[in-house]
């Protein structure tokens, strides 16, 4: 061969490489809305900046004829590239190659990739579109995938991890994406199940579509396994894309700070008026969120999932920060089983990735009752307030209006080492709410009283007492829990003045081989 003939037979074997599973199974992926792994790698990354790897590898399996049908890239794109001039390492299944199936050769891609990530210290993204195991390589794909499984675990608290799900992802497949930090689905064609239909009716009778069982709607809203669902394939890729821009490129770095023209001094009046007169109302406490970032800007994670608390990433004068917030527009605000794991797991990440965390209260308490108890809201409660007495970064609370009982330990407590604690004049600090605690102190006098215009009366007296004596914050400011009560207007300089003293702030946990958080 000539250098000539050489360099063409190089240029034919790309293009055949990027041609797949070939035209037809490109058509046909077309047609249920899907995009190419080359299409989805291109529309994620910083134009040209793709490196791709493995590009010739090939399976070397010959059972079931599998020797007659030899792909290059055998079904998965990988390397990397950049997202807004920063790397990060991708790995794309080609479902137009044996359903994007998983060969050992093609894991060993996605597993070389990850190293190289660990070692440069950049974030990995993994595009899911597969029919899982490859059939005819039996055990040596299932230890392919234990094989990314154990990688996963290592770059845990490392390097971000993110995994976008566009197609199906079922049986232990589904493993990888649970194992990284966030899942992102798109609302067509994407579907996470560890048993399928098929096998739910036979094994249990239960007759149920592919939809209802794994889809965006029941990962987004039921399960809590999907942190962000997309409309689509090309809105997805461009959150992951939002979402980095919250990150540091890994757990010895920090996010980076951009350049902010939102007025660190920005007053909010609306602040001043936003709790309402009666604490059995509510109010939005997303209006308060928006009104203090910078350009009303945040990224709302596990948005439809425990609404009762919020999650989400969103900057104070350029620099990112994860915010916490109970939402007494939803369940009153109430901690349950739920909120208190989607918490518990975002403010873990916000710490191994030195994010700090910026909590609004605004909290009845947990949850009463039997299905609570039963699911085990003592363990799951306590997974709450670990991760927050767990975590160093800096973190700045700021008490709304409730804060009561045990939910007011939990959300960021000055003792679970809350760096700077402020409350609203409305903030309610206290073991609990008036009605309640007269009701326990009361309530023997109470049942003593001859008529019901009486016990009314007295009621209402010895509550407004209470209210006077305890629901306010002033008794947790004489003993220092709170550091300031502070203008509800100005919650956005004073966090901003907060986060930059705090900017420094060194802590550390005990020498330990690792936590046991009650799981
Ligand atoms: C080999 C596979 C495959 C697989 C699909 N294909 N899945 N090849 N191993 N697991 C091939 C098909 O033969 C077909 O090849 C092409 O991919 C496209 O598949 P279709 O069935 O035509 O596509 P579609 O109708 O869209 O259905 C997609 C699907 C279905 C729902 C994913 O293919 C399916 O049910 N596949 C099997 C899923 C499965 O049971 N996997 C094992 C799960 S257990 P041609 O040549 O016709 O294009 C598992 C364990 C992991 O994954 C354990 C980790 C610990």
């Amino acid at each position: 061969m000539t250098i000539e003939e050489s360099i063409q037979h190089l240029l034919s074997k790309r293009e055949e490489a990027k041609l797949g599973g070939g035209t037809k199974r490109i058509e046909a992926q077309h047609k249920k809305g899907k995009l190419t792994a080359r299409e989805r790698i291109d529309l994620l990354l910083d134009e040209g900046s793709f490196e791709e790897y493995d590009m010739f590898v090939t399976h070397h399996s010959t059972e079931f004829g599998l020797d007659k049908q030899v792909f290059l890239t055998d079904g998965v794109i990988t390397g990397h590239g950049t997202i807004d001039g920063r790397t990060v390492y991708v790995f794309s299944q080609d479902f137009t190659i044996f359903g994007g199936s998983l060969s050992e050769t093609y894991a060993r891609k996605i597993c070389k990739i990850m190293d190289q990530a660990m070692k440069v210290g950049a974030p990995v993204i993994g595009i899911n579109d597969s029919g899982g195991a490859r059939i005819q390589e039996g055990v040596r794909s299932l230890a392919g995938y234990a094989e990314i499984f154990q990688r996963n675990i290592m770059a845990s608290g490392v390097i971000p991890q993110i995994s976008a799900v566009f197609g199906p992802c079922a049986g232990g497949a589904v493993y990888s994406p649970a194992l990284t930090d966030f899942i992102m689905m798109s609302k067509q064609n994407s579907y996470m199940f560890v048993t399928g239909p098929k096998v739910a009716k036979t094994v249990t009778g239960e007759d149920i579509s592919t939809e209802d069982l794994g889809g965006p709607d029941v990962h987004g809203k039921k399960s809590g396994v999907a942190h962000f669902i997309a409309e689509d394939e090309e809105e997805g890729l461009m959150l992951i894309r939002k979402l980095l821009t919250f990150l540091p490129q890994n757990n010895l770095e920090d996010p980076i700070t951009t350049e902010c023209t939102d007025p660190i001094d920005r007053k909010e009046d609306l602040l001043n008026e936003i709790i309402p007169n009666n604490a059995n109302i509510p109010y939005d406490v997303k209006d308060v969120i928006y009104s203090v970032v910078d350009y009303g800007e945040f990224m709302e994670v596990q948005r439809n999932y425990a609404q009762n608390i919020i999650t989400g990433f969103a900057k104070f004068n350029g620099s990112p920060v994860g915010i916490v917030a109970n939402q007494p527009n939803f369940l009153a605000g109430v901690l349950d089983i739920n909120a208190s794991r989607k918490a518990a797991r975002f403010v873990r990440f916000c710490d191994a990735f030195n994010i700090p965390i910026v909590t609004f209260v605004d909290v009845p308490g947990f949850l009463p009752g039997s299905a609570q108890e039963y699911g085990g809201i003592i363990i799951h409660g306590a997974k709450l307030l670990y991760a927050y007495g767990e975590a160093t970064v800096p973190k700045v609370t700021i008490t709304l209006r409730k804060s009561y009982g045990g939910a007011h330990d939990v959300m960021g407590s000055k003792q679970l080492r809350g760096d700077l604690n402020y409350a609203w004049p409305t903030a309610e600090i206290a073991v609990m709410g008036p009605k309640g605690a007269i009701e326990v102190l009361e309530g023997s006098y109470v049942a003593k009283l001859e008529t019901e215009e009486e016990k009314a009366k007295y009621i209402a007296i010895k509550e407004e007492e209470y209210r006077d004596k305890f629901a306010n914050p002033y008794q947790a400011a004489a003993y220092g829990y709170i550091d300031d009560v502070i203008e509800p207007r100005n919650t956005r300089f004073r966090i901003i003045r907060a986060l930059r003293a705090l900017a420094s702030k060194k802590d550390v946990n005990p020498p330990k081989k690792h936590s046991n958080i009650p799981l």
